[in-house]
């Protein structure tokens, strides 16, 4: 979703504020703007595109000038991608100026409200309706300051934000608040930072704290005051930060997925370290030591995501019923959400997510608690709202993830998956042998991603030689069901191809009709339970004029004889196949979209982090 950071301080705030934008730009990039207060006034710079234009626009205006300010990139909800549409946004009345992400749901009545009593919109958004309600109620003649109206609004909204504001006639204040969007206030010697991820405040400051839902925060050079949109003041948890700059730089790499899908080793070892105890046969997970009674006795877990982190719950689904015998379901969040799901006791939900900020996942995890189930995060960002929000959890700590297209945080979130489904297998039905015996696998696997790495070169060719093709199929059957999804999905997002990826199996049931003469098929066949089954469908597809290419284990000649191309991985129990077949895809997917000339971290129409339904 949308990006934003401000400053309030005693240094001028432009290029702090753009470098900020900068690292957040992978929440949206359909527009970028800044405000500051100048010389009393606000003066706002706004363009369509991205921060690299903002930049062009500034140094043609010959730039902003001021100690306090404000910028944000956005992901169009309400409204085209325009000029007008673009933050900050006015009113027409008090000087206020606004950032916003989010969505204000009853922005259409209260635009109504507004209109009847004379004001003049500039653009078609929700936000604006915002700013021009603060601006309606800002009365410092009444004591209704900026921090008053911005409550005072807010009382007033449904919907999503997470806001940054600033008046003209208070010019060394910021208002901040949030309600489901993210924000966090970075805290430094007479200054302070707001943005929507620490990414944006780690080079200023380590230290922060997250407003939480209906906070509101009032900032100036002396200070701050916390309080809820009903003024009743709260005390924050000021945070030592935990992000190392080197992690949100790009390096010696092309682009962040790039560097995400290499650094693939690394952190699965980080995920890894200290979790896992071959010797006595066992899974030391902390975040779930208190829970481990009503774990063992759970009789029904429900993984929730959506879109990658649904596809590593899926596999989640098939871990949790081979190791830990335990029944288990993956679901669309977004259709969970909306059903009436019956939770009976014992039921475990488990929300998977990256950015621990998906509205949908976050929802339906919630109407899940609300139900009476054990509420569980297999997350990324450390004190996320889905982190916040659940019983209990496991961090994938694979880092932060900055590219678009999920990468590092899929391979985190099955690797974590199966932790957790040891981690029961062992209370219930797994011996410490047996135990120890796929722990010993699970370890091999950052080794065994580096050496499908080295095989980069190959899987860059052999996509080169499909480039053409615009439709694709992705088939796998078990445990590479959900990487055969995950891999189509890879390439749609970032190459802009047609891909569909199902089981192997669901072919012959209608999609085989789309197979014609050179069309890519990549099977998924490693070896495994299905492996012959496999074979069959690839001869399927072959015998129609589809051109094959599979992922196969290490040693199997007898592929080369049924496939135009072949990736290998390493051999491993299938469980855990899924980290080690999913590399291949993922190299394809970026060297696709590379070779189509895409902007790789920036897919169009996507947000890295869907914080509205
Ligand atoms: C695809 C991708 C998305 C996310 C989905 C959930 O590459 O990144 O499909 O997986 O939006 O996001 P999180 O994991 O942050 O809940």
């Amino acid at each position: 979703m949308c990006g934003i950071v401000a400053y309030v301080g005693n240094k001028q705030c432009q290029n702090l504020l753009l470098e900020g934008l900068k690292r957040l730009e992978y929440r949206g990039y359909d527009s970028a703007g800044i405000a500051t207060i100048q010389d009393g006034h606000i003066r706002v710079v706004k363009t369509v595109g991205r921060v690299a234009n903002l930049e062009d626009k500034l140094e043609e205006v010959g730039g902003v000038r001021g100690t306090i300010g404000m910028c944000h990139t956005r992901w169009a909800t309400h409204g085209g991608v325009t000029d007008p549409n673009a933050h900050p946004h006015t009113d027409d009345k008090s000087g206020i100026c606004l950032i916003h992400n989010g969505i204000i749901e009853n922005y259409a009545s209260l635009k109504t409200y507004l209109e009847e009593k004379g004001h003049k919109f500039q653009s078609q958004t929700d936000t604006e309706v915002l700013a021009m309600l603060i601006g309606e109620l800002y009365s410092p003649s009444e004591g209704v300051d900026l921090e008053a109206a911005v409550q005072a609004a807010l009382r007033e909204v449904t919907g999503a934000y997470g806001i940054v504001v600033m008046c003209d006639k208070e010019p060394d204040t910021l208002v901040a608040a949030r309600k489901g969007s993210p924000l966090m206030v970075g805290v430094g010697n007479g200054e302070y930072l707001v943005a929507s991820d620490g990414s944006a405040v780690v080079s200023h400051t380590s230290q922060a704290f997250a407003l939480e839902d209906y906070q509101v925060v009032k900032l100036t050079p002396k200070g701050f005051r916390t309080s809820t949109i009903h003024n009743v003041p709260v005390t924050p948890k000021i945070q030592q930060l935990e992000i190392e700059l080197e992690s949100i730089e790009l390096g010696a790499y092309s682009h962040f997925m790039q560097k995400e899908i290499f650094e693939q080793p690394k952190c699965l070892s980080n995920t890894f370290r200290g979790r896992i105890d071959t010797r006595d046969g066992k899974v030391v997970l902390g975040g779930l030591a208190s829970f481990a009674k009503e774990l063992t006795r759970a009789k029904r877990v429900i993984l929730l995501g959506q879109g990658t982190a649904l596809h590593a719950a899926m596999i989640g689904e098939y871990l949790m019923e081979d190791l830990a015998k335990v029944c288990a379901v993956a679901e669309y969040a977004s259709e969970f959400r909306y059903r009436n799901p019956i939770i009976e006791e014992n039921t475990v939900a488990i929300a998977v997510s990256q950015s621990g900020e998906t509205a949908d996942t976050l929802a339906a995890l919630q109407e899940a608690k609300d139900r009476g189930a054990l509420a569980l995060g297999v997350i990324n960002v450390v004190g996320s709202t889905m982190a916040r929000e659940t019983d209990a959890g496991v961090y994938l700590r694979v880092g932060p993830e900055i590219g678009v297209a999920s990468t590092k945080a899929f391979v985190g979130q099955v690797a974590v998956l199966t932790l957790v489904s040891i981690f029961l297998g062992r209370r219930r039905f797994m011996s410490a042998d047996q135990c120890a015996e796929v722990l010993k696998a699970l370890e091999t696997v950052p080794d065994k991603i580096q050496r499908i790495l080295e095989h980069d070169a190959k899987i860059k060719s052999v996509t080169e030689r499909y480039i053409d093709r615009e439709n694709w199929l992705f088939l796998g059957r078990g445990y590479n069901y959900p990487t055969a999804l995950e891999g189509a999905l890879k390439l749609k997002e970032i190459s802009y191809i047609h891909a569909e990826g199902m089981p192997a199996a669901e072919m012959k049931h209608g999609p085989i009709a789309l197979i014609n003469e050179g069309m890519p098929a990549v099977f998924i066949a490693n070896r495994g339970r299905q492996y012959e089954k496999v074979i069959s469908n690839i001869q399927e597809v072959k015998a129609r004029g589809g051109r094959i290419i599979a992922v196969a284990t290490e040693g199997d000649e007898q592929i080369k004889r049924h496939a135009d191309d072949v990736f290998y991985v390493p051999d491993i129990p299938e469980a855990l196949s899924p980290m080690l077949t999913v590399i291949p895809l993922q190299l394809m997917a970026y060297h696709a979209a590379v070779l189509r000339g895409h902007d790789v971290d920036k897919p169009r129409n996507l947000a890295k982090s869907v914080t509205v339904e």
